[in-house]
């Protein structure tokens, strides 16, 4: 068993379900490698001690570069703000270590590449948190897609709303930053990779984003302009020839966790909410009419990992249980048993397709994204 020193940079919302994902996933699988919480780093010495006392790290330090060069570290996990990404990361493959990193990649396209560039050429592993894709129901959703169960699917609605920026009086953060802010980047990149995982690759995009917050308090309380997008509005045409829509709001009062996907076929429909994750409602263009509607396929054991968790149906698996899967593939890939799962590539993709939607909303005029 390969024992992988993990180095967590940023201990906040992210940071914390990170290692809740080490630890359940060094249990609920068995993995042909060991995590060891060796080095946590945080922007201050006394916010990096809490989280080592609490979350249970054997060293910390309000230096992240300590932690990328430190020989005890195998993994640099980052879990900081967005801005901090690229520079963390390249330090890291820099340094020969495996690095995890939070969505958004990276603050822009070009950086996100150039990160994928380095580990590609120093042959790291890499992961990027898009967990939503570790969900077995929507797993289950793709494997009947690929199987033609809905016949070709033709349309599909994605959404991933929020409410936690609706409040005016919500101070500007990382999140609103002028570069690599905004909430197409923040949650549009998921609803674009749930897209992509589920009907395979976007061909082109039109796109819409607005701002309806122009001044959030600032550090000192005083108004700062944002100009970021609180809302963003797509169409998608994809490869296959489907078309389709996304949403991104953070401004969707009311909302906490609306990860949404419905899509349509000749021979049915799915429609799925991140709300109720253990749940996927397929629709069947089977059997006479007066029966017909759509049904519900409540998680089990028999939608792998679920019964990794729990040999019950219907019991449920949570957000951080779908940290723990993304984390136990991750190991796997790390091992080199399977290709990465979501790496440095696939993220830069991602990170394409929200320039690409911004610049058509700039240019009133669809973007070509098969070549990204
Ligand atoms: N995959 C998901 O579902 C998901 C959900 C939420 C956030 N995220 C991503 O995770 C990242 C963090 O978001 P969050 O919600 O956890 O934010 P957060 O504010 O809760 O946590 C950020 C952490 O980084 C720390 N930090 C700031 N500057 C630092 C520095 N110089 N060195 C070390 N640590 C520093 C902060 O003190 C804090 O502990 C973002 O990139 C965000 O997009 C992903």
């Amino acid at each position: 068993l390969r024992d992988l020193g993990i180095g967590l940079v940023g201990t906040g919302f992210m940071g914390r379900a990170h290692v809740f994902g080490y630890v359940t996933a060094a249990r609920a699988f068995r993995l042909p490698v060991s995590f060891r919480l060796e080095m946590v780093a945080d922007a201050t010495e006394a916010l990096a001690e809490d989280a080592r006392a609490v979350l249970g790290f054997s060293r910390a330090t309000a230096d992240w570069r300590a932690l990328v060069e430190d020989p005890a570290v195998d993994v640099v996990d980052i879990t900081a703000p967005n801005a901090l990404h690229h520079e963390i990361a390249m330090a890291a493959v820099a340094a020969g270590k495996h690095v995890y990193c939070e969505k958004p990649l990276a603050p822009t396209h070009r950086e996100a590449q150039e990160m994928a560039d380095a580990a590609e050429r120093a042959g790291v592993v890499t992961q990027v948190g898009f967990n939503y894709l570790a969900n077995p129901i929507i797993s289950l959703a793709r494997e009947m897609i690929a199987g033609g169960e809905l016949g070709e699917v033709t349309t599909y609605r994605g959404i991933h709303a929020e409410d936690y920026m609706a409040d005016p009086a919500t101070p500007a953060s990382f999140r609103t930053e002028p570069v690599g802010g905004g909430v197409l980047a923040d949650l549009g990149s998921h609803a674009l990779a749930t897209a992509e995982f589920l009907l395979g690759p976007i061909a082109g995009v039109m796109g819409h984003c607005r701002t309806l917050i122009p001044e959030r308090p600032g550090p000192g309380g005083a108004p700062v302009p944002v100009a970021v997008d609180d809302v963003t509005h797509a169409f998608l045409r994809f490869s296959s020839g489907a078309v389709g829509t996304i949403e991104a709001n953070w401004c969707a009062t009311g909302r906490t966790m609306q990860h949404d996907f419905e899509l349509y076929g000749p021979k049915g429909g799915i429609t799925f909410t991140q709300e109720r994750l253990n749940e996927l409602h397929v629709f069947k263009a089977e059997g006479p009419r007066a029966r017909r509607g759509f049904r519900k396929i409540e998680a089990g054991p028999s939608h792998p990992p679920y019964g990794r968790f729990c040999p019950a149906p219907g019991h449920q698996l949570g957000f951080n249980d779908l940290k723990a899967v993304e984390i136990a593939n991750y190991a796997r890939a790390i091992a080199g048993e399977t290709p990465e799962p979501f790496g440095f590539r696939a993220g830069a993709r991602i990170q394409g397709l929200v320039e690409a939607i911004r610049r058509s909303s700039d240019e009133g005029a669809w973007v070509n994204t098969e070549t990204l």
